[in-house]
Parts: structure tokens; C-alpha cells; sequence
């Protein structure tokens, strides 16, 4: 007998192409299925469409195997695997909720080909869907287009996914636990032996106690970051560091280190969006979430800072020339999407400023949105002739830029969201919240 499951990833983005590379890593057959047929001819090539450490050559090392594939044919994907994950995009819509369209349509597609499919299917939810979707939504598709009994015929689960970009491989490889929101035990039983050999904990609920898991994990986090940036702004005004206060505050083991950097506030395609849709959750049911109101507008407001320390010490920024290192909403990824530095360069922008960016791998990306401002193709050309630097991205490699680098500036004016840079290598600098 052959060993692993045979498995179907739907929608090959961040989260479905770690979830297939990360599957076949553990021995199991992987297709991943995708709508863009460009994604698919990446990745059958052996190149990754998206950005992530380790997953080119994981990619690689489970097609030398011969442990993965892609195709966009979704009859394809489903009939020659047994358990299918959906991983498409769940994005915000305009009033804030969370846009299931995606999801929807996956799920009658799937509820059809399954009508003619033998054996017992498991369709596992990893898209982010706010709760009760997976019973008002994925499950009566599934029933109606399939025609079978959902539980008795095909099994249903919901498996929230919890990487993190910038070490997606890593994270999903290497999870602090696993949770499995089951529609019957058979489901559940068969998600569990799937995750058997990942050796973290699994925790077991009903399909919508997962999918709350999911946001209130990200709400908790999203909150962290908005309470560190709240601090952040008072330390500002008193001339303390809030790194060192937050070194004090995390020693807590009732509070632990993680998220409590200060800085620009969150950004990515998760926790604003994750955030917001839950707000929007709450109210539909009657409740006023404050808290959760209040974390998204510190939030938003967080970026803009950053312009006005920026005018404070350059006075009016028009006709000024302005280095923005760093573009990619978090180190160690491509992505930009709800990236601050969207917020921030619109805003030189419309003051009038020349932008020169530089960003080691989201350039692509964010050329689409900004294609006339200038690119430069390191820290030190984007800082040549510059007034002002600003610093919004931790990438590791501004850690080793000095004094020298800074050298070449108009005007040695340099502002950094986070804390990027080595106080010792470069003076003279200073951060939003320090
Ligand atoms: N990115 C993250 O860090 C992260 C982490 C945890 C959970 N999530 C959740 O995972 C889900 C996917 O996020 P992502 O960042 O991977 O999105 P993504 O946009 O990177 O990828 C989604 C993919 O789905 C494809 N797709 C769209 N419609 C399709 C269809 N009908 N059939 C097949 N493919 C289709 C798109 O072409 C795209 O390649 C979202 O619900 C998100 O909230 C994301």
C-alpha cells in the first residue's frame, strides 16, 4: 500500500501553495489547483508564483519526488484525491464583512463533481471564513450540487491556518497546534491522521468554534500590536524607548514577547481584513465591539505618523526627495497588500514628495499600484542625493547598512517605523515610538 493521503489544494496562493509544498514535504500526493493558469505553469515548472523562505526549494524537492502538481482543472483535482482543502481567497468587502463569493462558488464546484465520485471525500476549509460559514454556506452547497448527505457520504472540516508570512513553511511545518472543527467524527478522524506526524497539539471542535479560534486569534494579536503602538505614542512624548519597555513587559510569561513591536501598525492580508469582518460579525448580532473599533483606528492612524516626525524635522515635504526603504508589508515576503507603505507613499506623494524606494523582493508588486515613482536597486542608490530616509520595513539586510551608506543624503533626516536599523553602525536616527 502506498503510504500518505492524496490531497487537492484549491487556490494556490500564500496559503495553498505552503499548505501543498508543507503536505508533500510529509510524504503525501499533493494537487494544487488554481484558476490562474499562469500560477499553474509556474509552479508545474518548478518556480513559485509567490514569495515565501524554503519554498522554492521545497517546491522542487516534492516534485523531484514526484509528490506534487498543478492543474486548472478542478474535476481533475477532486476525482484523484480524497481529502480537498479550499484555500481561496476570502478578501474584505466594502462595508467592512468578509467577501464569501470565493468560497461559494468553490464549493458548489466541488458539491458537482462530487456527485460522481466514489469513496469518502473530506472537504476542509483552511480559508479564513467567519463563523457559521462552513454550515450556511460551504455544507448546503455541498449537499444540494452533490446530492449526497453531507457527514454520511462526504466528510466536512474546518482547518484554520495559522503561518505566518515571511516563515510560511516554517510556521505551517512547525505549528503550535492544530485545530480541527469537525462536522461528524469521521471527518475529524481522518483530518487528525493527516496531522498525526506534525507532533503539535490537536485540538478538536465543532465547525464553528474553529472559525471563531481563527479570528479571535487574530483579533488578539491585531490588539497586541495596536496596545504596543498605544504605548509606543505615549513613550514618544516622554522620551523613552518602548523596545526596552516592552522587553520588560514580555518577560511576563503571562504575556510573552511576541507582537509587542511598536511601530507602523499591522498590515498584510489578514488582520485588517480578519479584524474588520468580525466588527462587521459582531454588529449583525446586535453587539458593539469597542475594543476591536478601537484597535483598527489606532491602526490607522499609526502610519501617518511617521509623515508627521517627518515634517516636524524637514519642514514642507514638497519638491523634497524622500528614500523609503523598505516596501513589503512585513520582512521576508513579496506581499504588499494593506501594506503601510501604500498609506505612507500616497501620502509623500500627494504632499508633493519624490519618492525613491527600494525593497529586496516587493518591487514587483508594487509597481502595479505606484509605477512613476523611482525604483533603485539597493538602500544606498535610493538614499544617494536624498532629504529625508524612511525606514518601514525590517528587512535584515538595513541592519547592515552604516554611516557610509546614510553619507550620500542631502539632508541626514532618518525616521524608521520599527527598529530596522543598528544604532550601532548608523547615529543620528530616530524611530516613531522611540
Ligand atoms: N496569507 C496569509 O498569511 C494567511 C494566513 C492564514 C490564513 N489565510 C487565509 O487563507 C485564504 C487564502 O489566502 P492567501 O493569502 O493564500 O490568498 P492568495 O490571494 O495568495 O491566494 C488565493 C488563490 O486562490 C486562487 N483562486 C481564486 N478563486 C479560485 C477558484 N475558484 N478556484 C481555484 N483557485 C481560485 C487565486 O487565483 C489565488 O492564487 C484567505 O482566506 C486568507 O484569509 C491567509
Amino acid at each position: 500500500m502506498k503510504k500518505g493521503f492524496n490531497l487537492s489544494i484549491i487556490g494556490t496562493g500564500y496559503v495553498g501553495l505552503t499548505t501543498g509544498v508543507g503536505f508533500a514535504y510529509a510524504g503525501h500526493r499533493v494537487i494544487c489547483m488554481d484558476i490562474d493558469k499562469e500560477k499553474v505553469a509556474k509552479i508545474n515548472a518548478g518556480e513559485t508564483p509567490v514569495y515565501e523562505p524554503g519554498l522554492l526549494e521545497g517546491l522542487r524537492d516534492a516534485k523531484k519526488k514526484n509528490l506534487i502538481e498543478a492543474t486548472d482543472d478542478l474535476e481533475y483535482a477532486i476525482t484523484n484525491s480524497d481529502i480537498t482543502f479550499i484555500t481561496v481567497p476570502t478578501p474584505e468587502k466594502k462595508d467592512g464583512s468578509c467577501d464569501l463569493s470565493f468560497v461559494e462558488q468553490v464549493s458548489k464546484d466541488i458539491g458537482r463533481i462530487l456527485r460522481e465520485k466514489e469513496g469518502y471525500h473530506v472537504v476542509a476549509v483552511k480559508s479564513t471564513v467567519i463563523p457559521e460559514t462552513t454550515e450556511r454556506v460551504v455544507i448546503p452547497n455541498l449537499e444540494e450540487y452533490s446530492g449526497k448527505i453531507p457527514g454520511e457520504d462526504f466528510g466536512v472540516c474546518v482547518n484554520p491556518e495559522f503561518l505566518r508570512e515571511g516563515s510560511a513553511l516554517r510556521d505551517f511545518l512547525k505549528p503550535d497546534r492544530i485545530v480541527i472543527g469537525e462536522l461528524n467524527t469521521r471527518s475529524g478522524d481522518i483530518l487528525e491522521m493527516l496531522h498525526r506526524d506534525f507532533g503539535a497539539p490537536i485540538l478538536r471542535t465543532s465547525l464553528k468554534v474553529a472559525e471563531m479560534i481563527k479570528y479571535a486569534s487574530n483579533s488578539f494579536l491585531a490588539t497586541k500590536i495596536s496596545f504596543a503602538n498605544e504605548i509606543g505614542n505615549i513613550c514618544k512624548r516622554l522620551g523613552i524607548d518602548v523596545y526596552e519597555v516592552m522587553k520588560g513587559l514580555g518577560l511576563d510569561k503571562r504575556i510573552s514577547p511576541h507582537f509587542l513591536r511598536a511601530g507602523l501598525g499591522f498590515g498584510g492580508s489578514c488582520f485588517p481584513k480578519d479584524v474588520n469582518a468580525l466588527i462587521h460579525k459582531a454588529e449583525t448580532l446586535g453587539y458593539e465591539p469597542r475594543l476591536l473599533k478601537e484597535v483598527m483606528k489606532i491602526n490607522q492612524r499609526q502610519p501617518y505618523r511617521i509623515i508627521d516626525l517627518l515634517r516636524k524635522r524637514l519642514g514642507s515635504i514638497k519638491g523634497r526627495e524622500i528614500a523609503v526603504l523598505g516596501l513589503a508589508f512585513k520582512p521576508d515576503t513579496d506581499d504588499i497588500r494593506e501594506a503601510v507603505s501604500i498609506k505612507v507613499v500616497s501620502e509623500l506623494l500627494k504632499s508633493g514628495a519624490e519618492v525613491r524606494a527600494y525593497d529586496p523582493k516587493a518591487v514587483f508588486n508594487f509597481r502595479k499600484l505606484f509605477p512613476n515613482i523611482t525604483y533603485c536597486e539597493s538602500a544606498r542608490d535610493a538614499l544617494k542625493g536624498s532629504d529625508a530616509c524612511l525606514v518601514l520595513t525590517e528587512w535584515p539586510e538595513f541592519r547592515e547598512l552604516t554611516d557610509e551608506d546614510f553619507s550620500s543624503m542631502r539632508e541626514r533626516i532618518i525616521i524608521e517605523g520599527g527598529k530596522a536599523l543598528n544604532p550601532n553602525r548608523v547615529k543620528g536616527f530616530e524611530g516613531i515610538c522611540w
